[in-house]
């Protein structure tokens, strides 16, 4: 049987990520995976291909809409959906290969199958129809990732009731696309359909989208997408959806009142769940909590000696970039040295048209928690470079410590908000102020002078815009 310091299991940007940095660190190092490409989720059926055709239908709308204000007229634009789909697929592959080099690359062993763990120190390897082999390792990570919630009310057929996964190869428009749930996934699936032409209709029981962002920047994010053609209907439970004649009909709840609405497809966007079936960690005695994600301690090591745990299968975001940093610091630790993840300071973003990114708390959460703030906020209609671009929806806002000025958090709402995002992010690392952003030199015309302008509010500093 061959033997490694460390087997991770899952290759997911936790898992993958968690393996290079492992074999940097000169640890004999093998990764397991069930599915054919490596990757996981994000890769293959999650953030990237989901981004390529958030892309694609953003210039589908720009060339329709969007080109003629720049005195651009493009005649007679038409969808090819199965060239947009195999571009995505194409970006898809072209990923998931990058990370097969990188594994060999780094003299990383690669293990195609179930990885099972049977003792604390030992992993059966399964492949599909194959033969099984064992491997050993005194450290063992589970890097299993999450799926989709499926709710046993409004199951998954694959068909006309289906998860992200479908949702990502229609193979035409759906006429009328229902999708319960206003996050991340609804959102931006419910985008790409409505620009590629699809009614969208979007249920959300709570009485807001886009939950844990700036609930002001939530609210206009809402109305930039309704403007777009979507629908929303919030304070709108689903209790059920049953399909007939492969039609689907949703009944909900709203103030009381029952409601039904029929769609040719309907998009479970309910949120995920966290993932450790097969894994074996449940019959060696690794603890799960209430949830069934995989309990860990600050280094991330579970209550079984030598097996560990990161990503969407333990507790916090499911973020891939919050899984990856847990990796890094998994074996980091587990190498001995100083792993460390700052939870406090983690970006989220929704990759719609604005996009809306966020870091560290929200003004909602500030007020509810009675802490001593200062907003600063600045509109993109008052940044040059946003008006000469035609893409000046949105705003940038701080929060900050009333008394030592520290930025505690921060939202942008923009066509660039995931890029613009990093320098705050970058800023908080540091444990900075928003006199330290707002007096940083920012080059002209950008974008980030927008965000530079909003620091400078806090302080009711802005130069382009009045500072009340
Ligand atoms: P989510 O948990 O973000 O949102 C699910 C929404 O569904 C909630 O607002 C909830 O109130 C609503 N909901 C639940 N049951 C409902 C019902 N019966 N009727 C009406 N509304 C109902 O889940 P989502 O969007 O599926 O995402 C799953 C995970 O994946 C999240 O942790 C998300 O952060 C992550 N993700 C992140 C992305 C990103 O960062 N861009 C992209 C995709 C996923």
């Amino acid at each position: 049987m061959e033997k490694f310091d460390v087997i991770i299991i899952g290759s997911g940007p936790g898992g993958y990520v968690a393996a290079i940095r492992s074999a940097q660190l000169g640890l004999k190092t093998a990764i397991i995976e069930k599915d054919p490409e490596l990757g996981g989720t994000c890769l293959n059926i999650g953030c990237i291909p989901s981004k390529a055709l958030l892309a694609s239908s953003d210039h589908y709308v720009f060339a329709k809409k969007g080109a003629a204000q720049h005195g651009i007229q493009i005649a007679d634009v038409t969808l090819d959906l199965p060239t947009m789909l195999a571009r995505k697929d194409k970006v898809v592959k072209t990923l998931t290969g990058g990370v097969r080099a990188l594994m060999k690359g780094n003299k990383i062993s690669t293990f195609s199958g179930l990885g099972t763990i049977t003792e604390p120190s030992k992993v059966r390897v399964q492949p599909d129809g194959g033969e099984a082999t064992e491997v050993a390792a005194d450290h063992i990570v589970i890097a299993t990732g999450s799926v989709p919630i499926n709710l046993p009310s409004m199951p998954f057929d694959g068909e006309t009731v289906v998860s992200s996964t479908e949702a990502l190869c229609f193979a035409k428009p759906p006429q009328k696309l229902l999708v319960i749930g206003a996050g991340a996934i609804g959102l931006e699936l419910g985008s790409v359909w409505s620009r590629l032409g699809s009614e969208v209709t979007v249920l959300e029981f709570l009485p807001r989208i886009a939950v844990g962002f700036d609930l002001e920047m939530a609210n206009l994010l809402q109305r930039a997408l309704t403007a777009q053609g979507m629908k929303f209907h919030l304070e709108t439970k689903v209790s059920s959806v049953k399909v007939k004649d492969g039609r689907a009909i949703a009944t909900a709840t709203k103030g009381g009142e029952e409601m039904t609405f029929d769609a040719d497809k309907v998009l479970v966007a309910v949120g995920r769940r966290a993932f450790a079936e097969g894994v074996g960690a449940h019959q060696v005695g690794v603890a799960l909590d209430e949830r069934g994600r995989i309990k860990v301690d600050e280094m991330f090591r579970t209550n079984v000696e030598g097996i560990y745990a990161i990503g969407d299968v333990i507790a916090g975001p499911m973020l891939a970039h919050k899984a990856e940093e847990e990796g890094i610091a998994c074996v980091e630790l587990i190498a001995g040295k100083a792993g460390h993840v700052n939870y406090e300071v983690i970006p989220g973003i929704i990759y719609t048209n604005p996009e809306l990114a966020g870091v560290g708390i929200t003004e909602d959460f500030a007020k509810e928690k009675g802490m001593k703030v200062r907003v600063g906020k600045f509109p993109f209609r008052a940044n040059g470079r946003a008006l000469a671009n035609a893409d000046a929806e949105g705003w940038v806002k701080f929060i900050a410590d009333a008394e030592t000025d520290r930025i505690l958090g921060a939202s942008v709402l923009n066509h660039a908000a995931s890029e613009l995002i990093a320098e705050i992010v970058a800023v908080m690392e540091f444990g900075g102020s928003s006199e330290d952003l707002g007096r940083t030199v920012h080059a002209h015309p950008t974008l980030s002078e927008a965000v530079k302008e909003a620091a400078l509010a806090v302080e009711k500093h802005a130069i382009h815009i009045g500072n009340r």
